[in-house]
């Protein structure tokens, strides 16, 4: 065990560093690619159990250099660090030890001299977006990317409705995970253009507070600690619930629902009782400009069945990089606001990030997005079907 460990290669960088990326990984098999390139790939592939008892060992670290290119010109390059928080232990009752692998990688950070630093999945989540939980920051600002996140999910759930002819205004959307910095800053973007929101969440308060905001905005709804009691039946669903793995259950949804599950890990269980419902990942954008690593981890860090697909709030903190502005654009709780998203969504625009395609655990739901292309606009759904032709 000691032996893979020690040979994994460190890799200082020499150069400017524009952003850094903090991540871990959602399944196994993704922790054992990335410790495979690490160990370089003459060696042989560890077996599952090894990799299960050599990941808790891992200190988090530098795996790789990462550039993008703008599609206004310019580039950046910034460095993608893994906390190797072993994706069994999301759980509450490792938060001691994941918020100490948190601070670990921010600290790789900042040494790196990295200008910006985008808080990936539950590393955001374990200091609640409150970035004095971080050591010393020197020059560099954090921010937890959770901004361009919800907008992506908006746009996303938009795009859908329009390309399978649903009416956003006459919809009841369910939020899972409605008190949370994604959950409720998709409620403030999307609650006020459809007809009723039901907002879920444990905290009974939380929700509370959740709805007398939205409620003050004329917003109509209805709020439950059980997916059960709803009343009225969701027919657009957002996930966004931090699951430490994809356990969800959505069995009382509307016949042909929408359901985009935005979680990282994902929320829905593979055993969801989704049938006749559409369902995609949410929050994902893509760079049109281009992307690469260096080594290379192209399908690894990357796991999706089109390129250069990045989450959103890691691509908030590649944006503001190509911007050149670097600040903690995204950081606290529950701050998402409509007119910060819109903001947000220009920087990116401008630097060729965009929505991505359509996909989910099956695969595309689109053709192959040709993002080589000037527009984003240039790519057509193939098979989200329009109401009239489902069965
Ligand atoms: N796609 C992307 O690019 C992207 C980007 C950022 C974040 N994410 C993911 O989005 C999710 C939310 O992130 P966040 O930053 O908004 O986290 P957050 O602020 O910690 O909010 C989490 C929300 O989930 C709720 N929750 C937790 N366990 C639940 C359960 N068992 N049932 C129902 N609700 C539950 C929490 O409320 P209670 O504690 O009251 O239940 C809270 O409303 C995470 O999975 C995160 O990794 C994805």
């Amino acid at each position: 065990m000691g032996y893979a460990v020690a040979n994994l290669a460190r890799r200082e960088p020499a150069i400017e560093v524009d952003f850094a990326l903090i991540g871990h990984q959602e399944s196994w098999r993704a922790a054992a690619d990335i410790l495979a390139v690490l160990r370089g790939g003459e060696l042989t592939a560890l077996p599952d159990d090894e990799i299960k008892d050599i990941l808790p060992w891992i200190p988090p670290r530098t795996v790789c250099h990462v550039d993008i290119e703008s599609r206004a010109g310019g580039n950046a390059r910034g460095l993608y660090i893994d906390c190797f928080i072993p994706p069994d232990r999301l759980e509450a009752a490792y938060v001691h030890e994941n918020l100490a692998r948190v601070r670990a990688a921010a600290s790789c950070a900042i040494k790196s001299g990295a200008k910006i630093v985008s808080l990936g999945g539950f590393s955001s989540i374990l200091i609640e977006g409150n970035f004095d939980q971080l050591p010393e920051k020197h020059n560099t600002v954090f921010t937890t990317g959770n901004t361009l996140t919800v907008g992506f999910i908006v746009q996303g759930i938009k795009k859908m409705c329009a390309l399978e002819e649903r009416n956003l205004r006459n919809a009841t959307l369910l939020i899972i995970g409605a008190t949370g910095d994604v959950g409720s800053g998709c409620a403030r973007c999307l609650a006020p253009v459809v007809k009723r929101v039901l907002l879920n969440a444990r905290n009974i308060e939380r929700l509370r507070r959740v709805a007398t905001e939205l409620e003050a905005e004329g917003v109509e709804g209805e709020l439950s600690t059980d997916l059960q009691r709803f009343p009225t039946q969701a027919d657009i669903v957002i996930c966004a619930a931090s699951l430490g793995c994809p356990s969800l259950l959505l069995d009382r949804i509307a016949p042909h629902a929408l359901v985009c599950d935005a979680g990282y890990p994902k929320n829905l269980s593979p055993n969801a009782g989704l049938v006749g419902a559409t369902v995609f990942f949410g929050g994902l954008g893509q760079i049109a400009g281009g992307l690469s690593f260096t080594p290379d981890f192209f399908g690894i860090l990357n796991r999706h069945p089109f390129p250069n697909v990045v989450h959103g709030c890691l691509l908030e903190g590649m944006a503001l990089a190509l911007e050149g502005r670097f600040e903690p654009f995204s950081k606290g709780r529950g701050f998402i606001t409509p007119k910060r998203v819109a903001e947000i969504e220009t920087i990116a625009a401008r630097h060729g990030i965009h929505l991505a395609p359509f996909s989910n655990a099956d695969g595309p739901l689109e053709r192959q997005f040709e993002y080589q292309t000037q527009s984003s606009r240039g790519w057509v759904a193939r098979h989200v079907r329009p109401p009239s032709e489902r069965t």
